[in-house]
């Protein structure tokens, strides 16, 4: 029997976050630069490596695999990939097959994810105005999100939202956002916004909005039963008791979850993050494709890098100014 991936404050490793491109259709101020270099397409892990990568992940406990970005969808014949992966939720080695998605493409893709095995998404959708989605995302165009969500929805995908809380920016449809994911039946979690890559010079203290103040907000009119169950993520929730609705709350910034952190994240070429909010990582490129008589070196070289995993990440925006800024883009490691 292999040995669980244990890291060094004895946190089970079971959950892998892939990103398979650095690029994206989109251009999120908080996220991007307008003008991004991307990685030549030849730096990429080729989708068979992926495969071989995640399969030996797998057999060393992971159970749960979020594919995401960039966009990951914007990758070419992305879904040869979706569809090898199948073959682990088959033989019930995979307990889910994921993504994090910006929507643009699920009008296409929704029907396959389905039949890949995927039952899950998550869209980072920050605001339901046209004019503002258009601003944030530079220019994304948000019919062509709603269709994508319409499809997802048809194809029998389960839906959470995701949005970063931007100050001055979408504070005022924190209830139009919340109230037309309960129509829809679709779950929301709100994200504190990190400092993570070099994006000009905006002032991150500028876009920060604390999700204890959003939570106030929402105790103005509804009343609010804080949730004790977690999901395996980072969210923790709260009941709207008037609706039944669950909203969910990334706070890396305010409350950290690092003691209950399960993951870790492969870039699209093969370096092996430990934590989002550190630098810590490995690469597994090299002992990948060395592996030619099996994958020993390879399952070495995951072994040792779990040995790394940090005890927590150091965001922090508490002194009038952004500590543990990233010059890593968040598109690089996926979120
Ligand atoms: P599930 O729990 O599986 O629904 O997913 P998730 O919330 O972990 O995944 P999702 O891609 O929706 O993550 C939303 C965002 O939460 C990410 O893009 C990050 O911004 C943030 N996040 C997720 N995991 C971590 C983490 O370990 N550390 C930090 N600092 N942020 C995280
Ligand atoms: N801070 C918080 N969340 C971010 N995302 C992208 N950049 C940031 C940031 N700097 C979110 C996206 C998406 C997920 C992959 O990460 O909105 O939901
Ligand atoms: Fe693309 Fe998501 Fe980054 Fe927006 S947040 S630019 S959709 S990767």
């Amino acid at each position: 029997m292999t040995a669980p991936l244990i890291d060094p404050f004895q946190r089970a490793v079971n959950y892998l976050r892939v990103s398979v491109t650095d690029r994206c259709d989109f251009r999120c101020v908080y996220c991007m630069a307008e003008n991004m270099t991307f990685l030549p397409k030849k730096e990429l892990l080729t989708l068979e490596e992926l495969d071989r990568m995640c399969s030996t992940f797998i057999r060393l406990g992971v159970e749960k695999l979020r594919i995401t970005g960039g966009e990951p969808l914007v990758r070419r014949d992305i879904m040869t990939f979706f569809r090898a992966m199948k073959r682990h939720l088959d033989s019930g080695d995979l307990r889910e097959l994921t993504l994090t998605t910006n929507g643009s493409q699920l009008e296409r893709f929704a029907g396959e994810l389905y039949d890949c095995g995927v039952r899950r998404v998550n869209i980072s959708l920050d605001t339901i105005d046209e004019a503002k989605f258009a601003e944030i995302t530079r220019w994304g165009r948000l019919p062509q999100v709603m269709r994508g969500i319409d499809a997802a929805q048809e194809a029998g995908l389960r839906i959470k939202i995701n949005a970063v809380a931007l100050k001055g920016f979408n504070e005022d449809e924190l209830f139009t956002l919340a109230e037309w994911c309960h129509d829809r039946d679709m779950d929301i979690t709100w994200i504190e916004v990190m400092p993570m890559g070099d994006l000009g010079n905006e002032d991150r203290l500028d876009q920060y909005w604390p999700l204890s103040d959003l939570r106030n907000q929402l105790a103005t009119r509804y009343t609010l039963t804080d949730l004790a169950e977690r999901t395996g993520g980072p969210a923790r929730y709260v009941r709207l008791e008037e609706t039944g609705q669950k909203i969910g709350f990334i706070t890396p910034l305010t409350h950290n979850f690092c003691e209950s952190c399960n993951r870790v994240r492969l870039t699209c070429t093969g370096q092996l993050f430990m934590c989002l909010g550190q630098e810590d990582m490995a690469d597994l490129r090299a002992p990948l494709r060395d592996s030619s008589e099996g994958e020993g070196k390879l399952e070495e070289a995951i072994r040792a890098a779990i040995r790394l995993k940090p005890k927590g990440h150091d965001f922090d925006y508490s002194r009038q100014k952004v500590d543990g800024q990233m010059s890593r883009h968040m598109s690089h490691t996926g979120g």
